[in-house]
């Protein structure tokens, strides 16, 4: 099984920005810890971050027949992009959406998810733990 992990804008800066709301992992550490899951778990792993939308939209289309789970915290355009949910629906590939806090909890703005209704299932809240969780949800899928 292999999966496509894609991280949307700002994610980049983890460690960093907003700690007390993002906690302070790195990226680079979230993806190794992942990596260690996926091996155990004996599934392929791949990594993609971007700020840009379009590149994001460009990878879920390239996705296609090369992944058979996409892992994405698409960040603020969770809020906004009618041009990732669409890649999403269009490539066909199963999605989870991750999001390090609970974005319920949080201003009215980000109360909405635009993936949410053409993802699998979505996990929030638990920090960079959701990552893992959504990684062992993408193998439970699987049989
Ligand atoms: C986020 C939540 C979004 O509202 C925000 O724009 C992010 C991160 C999260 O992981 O909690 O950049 O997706």
């Amino acid at each position: 099984m292999k999966i496509l992990v894609i991280n949307g804008p700002n994610l980049d800066l983890l460690g960093k920005r907003q700690p007390e709301v993002y906690g302070r992992l790195t990226l680079k550490e979230i993806n190794e810890k992942m990596v260690a899951l996926a091996k155990e778990l004996q599934c392929e792993i791949e990594f993609f971050q971007s700020n840009h939308e379009g590149e994001i939209v460009d990878t879920i289309g390239k996705a296609k027949g090369k992944f058979d789970c996409l892992i994405i915290n698409p960040a603020a355009y969770t809020h906004t992009s009618v041009a990732v949910r669409d890649a999403i629906v269009a490539t066909g590939i199963p999605t989870i959406e991750v999001h390090l806090s609970n974005i319920y909890a949080r201003e009215e703005f980000r109360r909405k998810s635009l993936i949410a209704p053409v993802a699998v299932g979505q996990i929030c809240g638990f920090g960079p733990d959701g990552y893992l969780m959504a990684l062992r949800a993408a193998v439970g899928m699987k049989g």
